[in-house]
């Protein structure tokens, strides 16, 4: 799958370029609050007229202190799937469900510095699994390949049946970078400046796509 980021589309023009990209699987919107993170983008009203303007289900990568008093509401709003981040709460489980009884797919997200074992267990209780490959916090840095193991730990998880999820990746995803992702067991690419900083955001889209399928089915 491949979820372009609007953080590198023009927010003027938020509605034309979700259209941009259709056809892709989900669309990653950025939710930064200034001190889970040190940059501001934008919140629920956002998201909630982004719902209307676009057919891809929305992948909402919240970036915020105190997630579980925010998350359930763009669960209800109608975003598809909501990540939180690991580092932000003391009790994912508790907001993963409350995510979920508002209808929507939890997921939970860590930081490239963040170590997967910790985690492991929980990992039961959410749809999605999102390894960030650059410091959260702004669009077009470069790639940390180190990251990767993460993936691999738990791509092996999910083969062996143990969990089902999305294993995503969100950070420098772009032509030099998706095939090793992919080589690690990623299903869900995260591409912002890859596809935005582009004259042609939906045939980056589907060259992303191509690539990432030869090594999957080569
Ligand atoms: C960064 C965001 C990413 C960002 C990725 O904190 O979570 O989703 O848009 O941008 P690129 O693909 O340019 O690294
Ligand atoms: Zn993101």
């Amino acid at each position: 799958m491949i979820a372009p980021s609007i953080l590198s589309a023009d927010f003027a023009h938020l509605a034309s370029e979700a259209n941009a990209v259709e056809g892709s699987d989900w669309l990653h919107v950025d939710v930064m609050d200034g001190h889970f993170v040190p940059n501001l983008t934008l919140g629920l009203p956002v998201v909630e007229s982004l719902i209307k303007a676009t057919d891809i289900p929305l992948d909402c990568h919240l970036m915020i202190d105190n997630p579980g008093r925010w998350a359930p509401s763009y669960a209800e709003a109608g975003a598809y799937n909501v990540t939180i981040h690991a580092e932000a709460t003391d009790d994912p489980v508790a907001v993963a469900r409350d995510i979920r009884a508002a209808g929507g797919k939890a997921g939970l997200s860590v930081k490239p510095n963040t170590p997967i074992e910790p985690y492991l267990e929980i990992l039961r209780d959410f749809d999605t699994l999102l390894v960030m490959s650059v410091e959260p916090g702004f669009g077009g840095q470069s790639f940390i390949p180190s990251v990767l193991e993460k993936a691999r730990i738990v791509r092996r998880l999910v083969d062996s049946g143990e969990l089902r999820l999305v294993v995503e990746i969100d950070g420098g995803i772009n032509s030099n970078t998706i095939e090793q992702a992919a080589e690690a067991g990623i299903d869900c690419f995260v591409a912002g400046s890859a596809v935005y900083n582009t004259a042609d955001p939906g045939a980056a889209v589907r060259t992303l796509r191509r690539q990432a399928a030869s090594v999957w089915a080569p």
